[in-house]
């Protein structure tokens, strides 16, 4: 039987780290919905149009190295409000949720709009601070030249667009274990997910 794990919350709150340790402990396949996102955020920064990018989307999109810049991150949460390309993007998801041996997908909408009847449901959430720091980091040492300010108002600017987008806005779904990593350490974190999904088992 399938067993699917809803993951969703903003920018850099820890969801990527935990979703793939959930992934690995259970033995579930994990898909990453943001790239989805952002392999359409990326066609349309090369003149392609958004809605025409989704429809489109073949798996090999999703692997570019490019995908991870700031810039692609921002052109997501741009074509993530138009309806018509997040209608395109459901069928992958689902089918990829009711996957036989278990799924993982984490996103902004998992719980409340793709999955809503998902077995166990995590919204992982951290201060904006937090993120942009865990972010900034990260993005330096891939060797990204920027500064802490500007990626706090990246982070900002996407969780001010995410959220009070009309179409599957970013909010906890219901029934959804909050998980703060404000002040955890990625195995703490970790630690709360697994006993959280192993409560709903
Ligand atoms: O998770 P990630 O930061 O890669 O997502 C990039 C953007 O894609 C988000 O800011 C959001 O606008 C959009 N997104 C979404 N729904 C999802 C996953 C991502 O709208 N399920």
């Amino acid at each position: 039987m399938g067993f699917t794990i809803a993951i969703d919350g903003p920018a850099a709150a820890g969801k990527g780290t935990i979703s793939r340790a959930v992934a690995a402990h259970f033995g579930f396949a994990h898909l990453d919905t943001g790239l989805l996102y952002r392999a359409v955020g990326a066609k349309m920064l090369a003149g392609e149009a958004p809605v025409d990018a989704a429809r489109n989307l073949v798996p090999e999109d999703l692997e570019s190295d490019e995908l991870r810049s700031p810039g692609v991150a921002q052109a997501a949460s741009k074509v993530a409000v138009i309806a018509e390309v997040r209608a395109a993007l459901v069928d992958f998801q689902r089918a990829f949720a009711r996957r036989a041996g278990g799924a993982v997908l984490d996103g902004r909408d998992i719980g409340t709009v793709i999955c809503p009847e998902a077995e166990a449901k995590l919204f992982v959430t951290a201060t904006a601070e937090v993120r942009a720091t865990r972010r900034f980091l990260e993005l330096t040492q891939k060797g990204t030249v920027t500064t802490l300010e500007e990626v706090l108002a990246d982070v900002k600017a996407r969780d001010e667009r995410d959220m009070n987008r009309a179409e599957a806005p970013l909010r906890p779904a219901g029934d959804a274990v909050l998980i703060d990593t404000s002040t955890l350490a990625i195995e703490e974190a970790v630690a709360k997910a697994i006993a959280a999904i192993e409560a709903r088992r």
